[in-house]
């Protein structure tokens, strides 16, 4: 059994069981006041969990990853995303020196020369940001489903971070990619334009691409690579 101060895996499983998104979020933010964070790539199901977060003023810290290399289109939904809720998602941002050390010894596009590369671009514009963003956080909020890939289909809602030392919480994570089209039509929830091209899971703009229909959900991203690698570090588990 896993705990941090007084809860565990099972007593967070407990205390929001037969409970909505919403109200499973509502108590998870009473439980560790000030401490809940959400990360969000602004891609479809996050938008979900922003609109859950923001249309009930829940006390959730959204924040997503610049890593430099976003889309256009991502950066567009940010925009219009905050005129939506009229707020400011706040923006994490690499270190400049360890970008500039990357790009001066290695070049743009070093991540297509080997896993090694990407894992080290990755490292630089996502995993560190991301350490940075989650130092204090106890609950951490992802987009997270089951069916977006095979070693996500064993994930529970709640789960213990050992290298963050933290709740994660995956409030979504029995929902299908229809449930998530349909909150996001029936709310009237901005997206990303680029759902509408074939992407599905969005990253990266060199390191993502669209998927053809009954291609793997994940197939559009790091397609160079061998299937077991295809994790960029921030879900390590
Ligand atoms: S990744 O591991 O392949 O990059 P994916 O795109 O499936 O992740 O998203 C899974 C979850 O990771 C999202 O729901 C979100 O919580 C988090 N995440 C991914 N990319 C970002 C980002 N750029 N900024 C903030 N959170 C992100
Ligand atoms: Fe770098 Fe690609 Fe990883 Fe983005 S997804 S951080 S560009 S390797």
């Amino acid at each position: 059994m896993i705990a941090s101060e007084n809860f565990t895996v099972e007593s967070l499983l407990q205390a929001i069981e037969g409970k909505s998104e919403v109200e499973a979020l509502r108590t998870l933010t009473e439980l560790f006041p000030g401490q809940v964070s959400f990360s969000s790539s602004l891609g479809y199901e996050d938008q979900v969990i922003t609109d859950m977060i923001l249309a009930n003023s829940l006390p959730v810290r959204i924040f997503t990853l610049d890593t430099g290399r976003l889309f256009e289109e991502t950066y567009k939904t940010l925009q219009r995303t905050n005129k939506r809720y009229d707020t400011r998602l706040e923006v994490v941002f690499p270190k400049h020196e360890a970008i500039e050390n990357l790009l001066n010894g290695k070049g743009p596009y070093s991540f297509y020369e080997s896993v090694e590369n990407r894992k080290e671009c990755c490292f630089i514009r996502k995993v560190e940001p991301l350490n940075r963003a989650l130092e204090g956080v106890k609950i951490w909020v992802t987009g997270i489903r089951a069916s977006q890939s095979g070693n996500r289909q064993t994930m529970a809602p709640i789960e213990w971070d050992e290298a963050h030392q933290l709740f994660k919480f995956h409030p979504i994570i029995d929902w299908e990619f229809g449930q998530v089209k349909e909150y996001v039509k029936g709310n009237n929830v901005p997206y990303n334009p680029l759902h509408e091209k074939g992407f599905v899971s969005i990253g990266c703009a060199p390191c993502t691409r669209a998927i053809q229909e009954g291609e793997d959900f994940r197939a559009g991203r790091w397609w160079w690579e061998d299937e077991s690698k295809k994790e960029c570090g921030l879900h390590a588990r």
